[in-house]
C-alpha cells in the first residue's frame, strides 16, 4: 500500500520536491515521489526570486520541468508561492534611485508577476499559495515591504490578480503557526474580509512545521474548527515534525546544541524512546487530519527524506534533523505502515 492509495478519497497526499528530484539525479527518489504521493509542490523553483529575478526577466526552465514532472506522474500540482516577503528580488520594491516605489508601482509589479506566473501554468496548476506568511504570531500584520507600501490591501490585490489570471485555479492563503490562537483569529478575519470584498479564497494552508510537543493536538484541532467555521477548506501544506529540541517546546536550543557537542546527535540512530515519541506524534496528527478529511483537502510533507529536509541547518546551521517520512537511505519509516 502506498500513501497515495491509502489516502485516496480522503485527501491528496503531497510532497515538496527539489530540482534534483525533478531531474531524476537519484532515480530512487523520483520513483518514490511518483509512486507514494498524489500531489507535488515545488520546494523553491516557483517562488518570486527564481521565476522573476529582475523586472521584465523571467526564468521558467525549472518551474516548467517541475510542472511537467507532476503531470507525467498524474499528480495534482500546487503553485507555491506568488507573494511572499522572503525569496523575492529586492528590485520589486525599489526604484532606480534605490527608494521605495509608490503604491501604484508596487501594485502594478505585483500584477505583472502574478499574471506571468499564473498565466503560464493556467489550467495545469490546481491552486496557488497566493500570499504566504503575512501575519506575525501575535496576529498583527507582518511589516513586510508589501505591507509598508500598500497596507493590508496588498493581500486583496494578490487574490484579485491571481483570479484574473486563471479564473479556474483554487486560491489559498498560507502561513505557519496557524495553531497560535491570535494568528488563527487574524487569518479567519482575513478570510472574512476577502470574501466580503468578493475575492475567491478556497482554503487556508497551514504549513504545520511541528515540534515534539507543540503545537498540541488540541491547539491544532481548535484551529481546524475555526477555519472550518469560516467556510474555507484546510490544507496541510508543509508538514514536518522536528525530532530535535525546540524553543517552541521550551528548550534553550543554543544550550542544548552546545551540550550535544555535535551537529548530528542521532547520527548513529535515533534512540528508541525518542523515535517512539516521534512516531506517536506523527500518528496522532495524521489521525487528526483524517478526522477532518471533510475539510482537509491535502496533506503535503515538506520534503521526501531526512537527507534533503530544509530543517537540516534550520534554525541552527549544520544541525541535522529527522522530521519526514523517509529516512536518509530513502527507506519508508515504520510509522508510515501505521498511518495507512
Ligand atoms: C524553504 C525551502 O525548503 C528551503 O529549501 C529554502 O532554502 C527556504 O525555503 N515556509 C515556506 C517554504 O513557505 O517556502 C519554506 O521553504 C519553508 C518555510
Amino acid at each position: 500500500e502506498t500513501l497515495a492509495k491509502a489516502t485516496k478519497g480522503k485527501f491528496l497526499m503531497g510532497v515538496a520536491i527539489n530540482m534534483q528530484q525533478v531531474n531524476g539525479v537519484n532515480p530512487v527518489e523520483s520513483d518514490l515521489i511518483a509512486n507514494e504521493f498524489s500531489a507535488v509542490v515545488a520546494e523553491n523553483c516557483m517562488k518570486p526570486q527564481p521565476t522573476h529575478p529582475q523586472e521584465n526577466k523571467y526564468v521558467w526552465d525549472d518551474a516548467d520541468k517541475f510542472v511537467a514532472f507532476g503531470e507525467k506522474n498524474k499528480q495534482t500540482v500546487t503553485g507555491h508561492c506568488l507573494i511572499w516577503h522572503s525569496q523575492i528580488g529586492r528590485w520589486m520594491f525599489v526604484n532606480d534611485s534605490g527608494k521605495d516605489v509608490s503604491p501604484e508601482v508596487l501594485k502594478e509589479r505585483m500584477r505583472q508577476h502574478i499574471y506571468a506566473v499564473v498565466g503560464r501554468y493556467k489550467g495545469r496548476v490546481k491552486g496557488w499559495d497566493v500570499v504566504n506568511e503575512a501575519f506575525e504570531d501575535n496576529g498583527t500584520y507582518r511589516k513586510s515591504k508589501f505591507y509598508q507600501i500598500l497596507g493590508k490591501d496588498f493581500i486583496k490585490y494578490a487574490f484579485q490578480f491571481a483570479h484574473e489570471a486563471d479564473p479556474n485555479a483554487e486560491l489559498y492563503y498560507n502561513d505557519y503557526n496557524v495553531e497560535t490562537p491570535a494568528k488563527c483569529d487574524a487569518i479567519v478575519q482575513l478570510v472574512k474580509e476577502l470574501k466580503a470584498a468578493g475575492c475567491r479564497i478556497d482554503a487556508v494552508g497551514s504549513q504545520s512545521h511541528m515540534h515534539m510537543v507543540n503545537p498540541t493536538l488540541e491547539a491544532t484541532e481548535t484551529s481546524f474548527k475555526k477555519l472550518k467555521a469560516a467556510g474555507v477548506h484546510i490544507l496541510i501544506t508543509e508538514w514536518d515534525v522536528s525530532i530535535l529540541p525546540s524553543p517552541y517546546d521550551g528548550a534553550n536550543i543554543s544550550a542544548s546544541f552546545k551540550y550535544s557537542k555535535e551537529m548530528d546527535p542521532y547520527r548513529d540512530g535515533v534512540p528508541a524512546d525518542v523515535q517512539q515519541k516521534w512516531n506517536k506524534r506523527v500518528l496522532d496528527m495524521f489521525g487528526l487530519f483524517l478526522k477532518y478529511s471533510d475539510v482537509v483537502d491535502r496533506v503535503t510533507v515538506w520534503g521526501l527524506n531526512d537527507a534533503g529536509t530544509w530543517l537540516n541547518g534550520f534554525p541552527i546551521r549544520g544541525r541535522m534533523d529527522y522530521p519526514v517520512l523517509f529516512d536518509r537511505k530513502n527507506q519508508r519509516k515504520s510509522v508510515v505502515d501505521e498511518m495507512i
